[in-house]
Formats: structure tokens, C-alpha cells, sequence
């Protein structure tokens, strides 16, 4: 049995270019580490085939779900067809946040099997196998604070980010990831995040100045969930958050706190309005 902690991102910043002939978008975004985090436990097994299972109902338990597919071409990169395995997910992290929570399975399955089969795949290679996996899930195997560029694939390590304490809102209601790109393509944006300003910032180890710059675009997309996500940002921000931001595609929100009482205050407040809100702390690259 080989376990995995699974940790969720966060969008510091996300930017869109236009869309591209494959149907995607380029994007620059700066992604960071939490530790909110399922947890993956394998069992390696000789049938050839592999499957999950999960706390909650609804997680595929075939192909559809990334962590499977991870496995598949993990073995499949290997060279190895007669590799099985059962795959089960205890998931913290919510589903349809914009946290990557799929992708991070699959890059904990992708890490876990490569220690298990004593690193025989390079760091390179397998964030090869992450990238056919799906868009988010090389910035996952990696982990720590990074730049990603393209569908997310390219990417550059960046000097981690100072101590500070995330709180992490997720609202009822989920954001559909494809119908929030589409909307995108509708509207002209107003602005762009400094990305220039926040590199600079976190290689000067300064908090505020990243604070100051958190920025997607998605929240300009004119959608009335939006509203929500507005209010929890200004509950974050009057609780003392330096800054706040929604996170990927939504509809999760955080605050970046420095003062740990304050972000704990502020978040059993928030899970009593919204029915999810934890902290959690900043975590470093993984392989
Ligand atoms: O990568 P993932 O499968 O989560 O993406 C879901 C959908 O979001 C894609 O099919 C595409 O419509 C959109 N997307 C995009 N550009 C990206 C990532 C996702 O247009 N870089």
C-alpha cells in the first residue's frame, strides 16, 4: 500500500489570451501549494486494470476520473501492461472550486507510483505523463509556487512565498470551467494581473506587494454568481485580509492573512455563511 497527500492550489493570479485552433486557452498564471489536501492510497495489484474509489458518491470510479488515467499512462510510460492498481481517494478538497482537486490526485498517483517503482522516471518525464494527464495536473506534481504558462504545462519554480495563512470560501454553488471560458471570449477584459510585479514581489519576500496584485480575470465575466464571490472577498478583506481573490475557474475565494487569529476568526464566521471555510498554509515543491 503506497499513500500521497494530495494538495490543492491556488491562483495568485490567472490570465487569458485569446482562445487557440485546439479549442484551449493560453494562459499566465501564478499558482501556489496549499495544504488542503485529499489523501491517495494505492494498491498495486497484477489485473491490468485500474480503478478508483472514493468518500464521496459521485467520483468516478473509471477513466473519467484523472487519477485513473494518471495511472494508465504512468504504467503505460513504463512499458508495463500487466501493472494494475486500486486507487482510493478520501477527499478534503471541494469539487468544482477551481483548487484542482482531479488534477491533484492525479499528480499525487503520478509521484506516488514513480517512488514506488523506485524513480524510474525523471522529473522530466513525468511531468511528460502529468501533461498528457490534463492541463493543471504538471503544476501539481511540482507543487510549491510556480509560474505556468500555456494550457499550464509550462512551467517555472519561483522563490516560495512568505509564511502567511490562506482562508479558503467555497460558496454553495460550482462554476462550470468550459462555460466560464466561452463567457470569457465574450467580453473584452478590463485589465490584466501584474504578473511582472508579483515575481518581483515574491523574490523580495514581500507579502504586501503580493497581496496588492492578486487578480483573475474570470471575476470580470458578467455572471451573477460573481456577487457572491465579491461579498466573501470584502468579508475576507474586512476581517484583515491583505488581499483576497478568487481562485481558478471558482467559485472558491480566499484571503492571504499574516496574522493566523485573525484568519481563524474570520473563518468560522465564513463556514457559518457560505457551509465550507478552512485555513491552511503554503507548501513547497515536491519533487
Ligand atoms: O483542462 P480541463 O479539462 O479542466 O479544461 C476543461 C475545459 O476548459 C476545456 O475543454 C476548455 O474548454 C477550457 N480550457 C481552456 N483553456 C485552458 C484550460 C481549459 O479553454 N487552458
Amino acid at each position: 500500500m503506497i499513500t500521497e497527500k494530495a494538495c490543492a492550489k491556488l491562483n495568485i493570479s490567472l490570465d487569458v489570451s485569446k482562445p487557440r485552433p485546439d479549442g484551449y486557452h493560453d494562459m499566465i498564471m501564478v499558482m501556489q501549494a496549499v495544504s488542503l489536501c485529499d489523501d491517495i492510497e494505492i494498491e498495486i495489484n497484477s489485473s491490468g486494470k485500474v480503478f478508483a474509489k472514493s468518500n464521496l458518491k459521485y467520483i468516478p470510479s473509471d477513466e473519467k476520473n484523472l487519477a485513473v488515467k494518471a495511472a494508465g499512462l504512468y504504467f503505460e510510460a513504463l512499458d508495463n501492461r500487466s501493472a494494475g492498481a486500486v486507487i482510493s481517494i478520501r477527499k478534503a478538497i471541494p469539487v468544482g472550486a477551481g483548487m484542482a482537486g482531479g488534477s491533484t490526485d492525479a499528480a499525487a498517483v503520478i509521484r506516488a507510483l514513480n517512488r514506488y517503482y523506485g524513480n524510474a522516471l525523471s522529473p522530466e518525464e513525468l511531468l511528460k505523463v502529468a501533461e498528457r494527464t490534463g492541463s493543471d495536473v504538471p503544476f501539481c506534481v511540482l507543487g510549491g509556487t510556480a509560474l505556468a504558462e500555456g494550457r499550464g504545462e509550462i512551467l517555472t519554480s519561483l522563490p516560495e512565498i512568505p509564511e502567511c495563512t490562506f482562508v479558503i470560501c467555497k460558496p454553495e454553488f460550482s462554476i462550470s470551467t468550459p462555460e466560464l471560458f466561452k463567457a470569457l471570449d465574450r467580453i473584452k477584459l478590463r485589465s490584466h494581473p501584474d504578473t511582472a510585479g508579483i515575481i518581483s514581489a515574491l523574490e523580495n519576500g514581500d507579502l504586501k506587494q503580493i497581496c496588492r496584485r492578486l487578480y483573475n480575470v474570470f471575476e470580470d465575466v458578467p455572471d451573477r454568481r460573481m456577487r457572491t464571490v465579491t461579498e466573501i472577498k470584502q468579508k475576507l478583506l474586512s476581517g484583515g485580509a491583505e488581499g483576497a481573490v478568487m481562485t481558478g475557474t471558482g467559485s472558491a475565494v480566499f484571503g492571504i492573512f499574516t496574522d493566523a487569529e485573525e484568519a481563524y476568526a474570520v473563518c468560522s464566521q465564513l463556514e457559518k455563511d457560505y457551509g465550507f471555510c478552512v485555513c491552511a498554509e503554503p507548501v513547497g515543491k515536491q519533487i
